[in-house]
């Protein structure tokens, strides 16, 4: 990478092909999601060494509850031991830890740590990390409307008066900047409903790399192509 690269402020990723990976060495699904998760640990440190200010990851989303019980209750296995290092983590390198999502649908234990994690995590100042889990961005929006709604129906908010704030500031991401560059791994170029509303004028970068191989230079990659796209959100320059 060009010394003189601008690091995006704020990077999305959607990591993909953990069961490939997996697949590719005859092992099962769900040594792919530990090696992942590891991936994940890694990318924070990575980020924040960087100097990226946003991390924000996709770790399952609302429609990952159709896979098998099996490997959706392994996820849930890796999410208990991953909260734990990610605590680590984020003490080493001074992260704000967020998660983002619909947390009542996980068991008891695991709500209780992602809110220790956040309480733990909330002054620190070098970078934020933000992990999505039982995240979809429709839900989201859909979450966000009754939120609005009901402060309308409470008297508190005139219709008229909503405006693009009222809706993001209604979002699991309130208060985040929009993210400037996402990064999709394993080769599939779709959202699958991912932070549909924050995308809005995101840089798209794309790599057939499967998501435990990718390291800082990967990272490193994806940094320099968006530093090669002329963003002009809507102008002209
Ligand atoms: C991403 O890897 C992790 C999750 C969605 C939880 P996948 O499990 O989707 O891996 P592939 O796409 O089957 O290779
Ligand atoms: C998107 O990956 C969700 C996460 C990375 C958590 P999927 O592997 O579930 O997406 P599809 O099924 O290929 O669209
Ligand atoms: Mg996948």
């Amino acid at each position: 990478m060009e010394e003189s690269n601008r690091v995006p402020n704020h990077i999305a990723i959607i990591l993909d092909g953990n069961g490939r990976w997996a697949k590719k060495r005859g092992l099962p699904r769900n040594m792919g999601h530990a090696e992942g998760a590891k991936a994940v640990e890694q990318c924070v440190y990575n980020c924040a060494d960087l100097g990226v200010k946003y991390l924000t990851v996709y770790g399952f989303s609302t429609e990952n509850w159709k896979r098998p019980d099996e490997e959706v209750n392994a996820l849930m296995k890796i999410f208990r031991v991953y909260i734990k290092k990610l605590m680590g983590v984020a003490k080493k390198k001074n992260v704000r830890v967020l998660m983002i999502g619909e947390r009542s649908r996980f068991a008891p234990d695991i709500q209780e740590a992602i809110e220790e994690i956040e309480e733990v995590t909330k002054n620190n100042t070098t970078m934020t990390f933000i992990f999505a889990i039982n995240y979809g961005g429709r839900d989201e929006i859909t979450r966000a409307v009754r939120k609005i709604a009901a402060k309308v129906k409470g008297g508190e908010l005139e219709t008229g008066d909503i405006t693009e704030d009222t809706i993001s500031s209604n979002l699991d991401t309130a208060g985040v900047p929009d993210p400037d560059l996402m990064i999709r791994t394993s080769g599939e170029q779709r959202l699958s409903n991912w932070l549909i509303w924050q995308l809005a004028y995101a840089e798209f970068y794309f790599t057939d790399i499967l998501w435990p191989d990718f390291g800082m230079e990967e990272l490193k990659k994806a940094i320099e192509y968006y530093n090669g796209r002329d963003r002009r959100f809507g102008a002209v320059k």
